[in-house]
């Protein structure tokens, strides 16, 4: 049996150019991942099977619209191999949260059967195929600290990049990323800022960059979804918070805190003050001990 972590995509940081000719929009992100997320598990089968389970199943797509199978189809035709495989898939990443939940499943899908299969593929190759399926599938695919740029199909690796104490609060309304870009669209653009520094400074330089960019789908995604605001403004209030941001598209937002004792004053308070929420503590950084190559 191979186990594949597909951990959460946390954008610290999303600069949004305009709309370009394809559809898409030119991205520069500093993406990172949480020790937390779904888990994927493929076992040898005559057929092809996606079978869900986990909190957050219910209500996904388990045909072929189902990314997971997107990308092992594609997989197998670019190595001229068989789709078959039972695949099990433990959901905790709500869809519409910004937290490229499908896009983790499809990396880890990816990497599975690369593995499967003894392809040895490199991750680029293997980018090659994601790309093709959805924006964060490369980064995911890495699953450590990055820049992203072009659509999500660009990556730069980053080393020495400090772990993060954190909170991720998601208020429990999906969004929809389309949605969210269209609004963008309506927006006037060219206010946000990139991340403008190495992760050669320390933690407190890296930290008064971040602090210093920003997301820019921020407006769009508060004006889809106002609860987001509620969100912000209750990490924004807790105690020892050193950046708050929403990531992706939202709704999820996140808060960095100085060490794990911050952090679980922080989760407690947010929890207790909003029960409907899902308030998780984590760190964010390199999942890359979990993620096999
Ligand atoms: O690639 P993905 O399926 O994650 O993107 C979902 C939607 O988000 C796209 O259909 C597009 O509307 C928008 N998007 C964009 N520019 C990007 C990435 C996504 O406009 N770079």
């Amino acid at each position: 049996m191979i186990r594949e972590f597909a951990p959460a995509k946390i954008n610290l940081t999303l600069r949004v150019g305009a709309l370009q000719d394809d559809g898409f929009h030119p991205l520069d992100s500093i993406v990172v991942f949480a020790n937390w997320g779904d888990t994927l598990t493929l076992t040898a089968s005559e057929d092809l099977s996606l079978t869900l389970d986990g909190p957050e199943a219910a209500g996904l797509p388990t045909g072929e619209d189902n990314l997971v199978l997107r990308a092992v189809r594609m997989l197998a035709k670019a190595a001229g191999r068989e789709a078959k495989g039972a695949i099990t898939l433990t959901k905790n990443i709500p869809a519409g949260a910004g937290l490229g939940g499908g896009s983790a499943d499809a990396a880890a899908a990816l990497r599975a059967f690369n593995r499967f299969w003894t392809l040895d593929w490199p991750m680029e190759m293997l980018a090659g195929i994601g790309a093709q399926i959805g924006s964060d599938i490369p980064a995911c695919l890495w699953s450590r600290p990055l820049r992203m740029t072009g659509r999500g199909e660009r990556i730069r690796l980053i080393d020495n990049w400090p772990v993060f104490d954190a909170i991720l609060v998601n208020p429990q309304k999906p969004v929809a990323t389309g949605q969210v870009f269209k609004q963008f669209d309506d927006l006037p653009t060219g206010t946000g800022k990139a991340y403008i520094g190495s992760a050669d400074g320390g933690r407190a330089a890296i930290l008064s960059a971040l602090g210093a960019a920003t997301n820019d789908l921020t407006q769009a995604a508060l004006s889809v979804e106002p609860e987001i605001g509620d969100v912000l403004g209750v990490l924004t209030g807790t105690k020892e918070a050193e950046l708050v941001r929403m990531s992706g598209s939202g709704a999820t937002c996140f808060a960095l805190y100085p060490n794990a004792v911050a952090r679980a004053a922080a989760a407690g308070l947010v929890g207790e003050a909003r029960p409907d929420w899902l308030v998780l503590p984590v760190q964010l950084g390199g999942a890359s001990g979990s993620i096999a190559r």
